[in-house]
């Protein structure tokens, strides 16, 4: 990991190799070629030290790389997995061919209400990635997969920095099957910033309204948050009891305010509320739901090194977010991927992958710009869909 780590730095580095220069009079090169026996001693035992060190650290060098030991691997591999992803019929998804294999793939396309197999449809295009994460919940309460994650159908976006694949990838099935719920971003910013939703005179209330109307609406018989803290951005990983928490009937209750056309509907939200935000008030509570309480905040390291097993660079990193220009990412951001792919073993696939990530990283920058305005664009026509 350490080696190929340099590896990758070696290749965006800027830096040329240390040359070596002959002497340029006679005199330097006497002086060079003068060894004393001193230090052909040294040198042997600088050697020495060197081949016992690497000796000593050659068995550990698995102990860090991401995945040790095939077996947890092989019953993870073994394992039934879902990814749902809530999409839009013009929306680029060739990066599920990155995807591996094992994973069942349940596109739902919102827009369009009979999709060529193998696509899904929604009942309704109506409160956003909501309305097809709650779909598939209800529609497969009885047979779930052992592992759910819900995205939406961007390989990227200014919400999350590693593509998705790589993001699937990197996933701790371990840290899953003990945490049940573990949110695909890292970073903190919007969300994690502890927002009292139950207390309108609290003067850092967020001033949205009416979500404790809608949270005794979907869940009637809990009280309403009195804090609420979150990861931004409603895309998350669960396991099968983190679903089957709730029943059924309590999916089809929480699904049911986005079941009608709700965009001049004043029951929550207030006038004028769209179906945008209700998907925006899910968002807001979909770990609550899922079972990991009112505060899920989890460490930007704890994060990227135990949920995505040290594979995650970019998210969270509050310097690669910026905006830089129109694009909004930095190269900067690579991933270690060492032991990471799943569908082949170690050695040339390695190869093959940091190949694959320096150049979707190459890519990802040279069109940044232009993907940029494209999802500024795409995000007003979803805006104006109402999705
Ligand atoms: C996983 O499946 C393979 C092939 O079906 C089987 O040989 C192996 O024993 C299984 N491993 C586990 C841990 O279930
Ligand atoms: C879809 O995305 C892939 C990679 O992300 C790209 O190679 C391909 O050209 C895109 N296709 C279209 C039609 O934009
Ligand atoms: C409101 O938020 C600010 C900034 O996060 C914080 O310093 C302050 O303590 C908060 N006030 C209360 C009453 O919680
Ligand atoms: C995966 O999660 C488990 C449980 O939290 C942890 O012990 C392990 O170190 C993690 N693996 C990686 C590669 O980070």
């Amino acid at each position: 990991m350490l080696l190929s780590a340099a590896r990758i730095a070696s290749l965006f580095s800027t830096k040329k190799p240390p040359r070596y220069s002959r002497p340029d009079n006679n005199e330097k090169a006497d002086v060079l070629s003068w060894t004393p026996p001193r230090r052909i001693a040294q040198t042997f035992l600088g050697l020495l030290a060197f081949a016992l060190l690497v000796l000593i650290l050659l068995p550990l060098r698995s102990r860090f790389s991401p995945f040790h030991g095939t077996d947890i691997d092989q019953q993870h591999r073994n394992a039934s997995k879902h990814l749902v992803i809530a999409s839009f019929t013009a929306q680029n998804v060739s990066w599920l061919s990155a995807i591996p294999s094992e994973w069942g793939i349940m596109r739902y396309l919102m827009d369009d209400p009979n999709p060529p197999p193998p696509g899904l449809p929604v009942p309704i295009n109506q409160g956003r990635e909501a309305m097809a994460y709650l779909t598939y919940m209800i529609d497969h309460y009885d047979d779930l997969p052992d592992y759910m994650v819900f995205v939406h159908g961007h390989e990227r976006s200014w919400h999350q920095m590693e593509p998705l694949w790589m993001k699937i990838r990197a996933l701790n099935l371990t840290a899953l099957d003990e945490e049940n719920y573990i949110s695909l971003r890292c970073g903190v910013q919007m969300g994690c910033e502890k927002i009292p939703y139950i207390d309108t005179r609290h003067p850092n209330w967020s001033g949205e309204d009416h979500m404790c109307e809608f949270w005794r609406t979907i869940v009637p018989h809990e009280e309403c948050p009195r804090y609420v803290s979150y990861k931004c951005c409603a895309q998350h990983a669960v396991t099968r009891q983190a679903v089957r928490k709730r029943s059924k009937e309590d999916w089809m209750r929480i699904r049911e305010p986005i079941m009608h056309d709700i965009h001049d509907n004043a029951g929550f939200g207030g006038p004028g509320a769209t179906s945008w935000l209700g998907g925006m008030y899910y968002e807001k509570f979909w770990h609550i739901l899922l079972g990991a309480g009112p505060e899920y905040c989890p460490s930007v390291e704890r994060c990227r090194q135990v949920h995505f097993s040290n594979a995650i660079i970019c998210d969270g990193d509050t310097d690669a977010t910026t905006f830089e220009g129109d694009a909004w990412m930095d190269v900067r951001c690579v991933s270690a991927f060492d032991g990471l792919d799943q569908d082949a073993p170690a050695g040339p696939a390695i190869e093959r992958f940091h190949g694959e990530l320096l150049s979707t990283y190459a890519r990802v920058r040279s069109e940044a710009g232009q993907r940029h305005k494209m999802q500024q664009e795409a995000y007003a026509r979803q805006k104006a869909q109402g999705v």
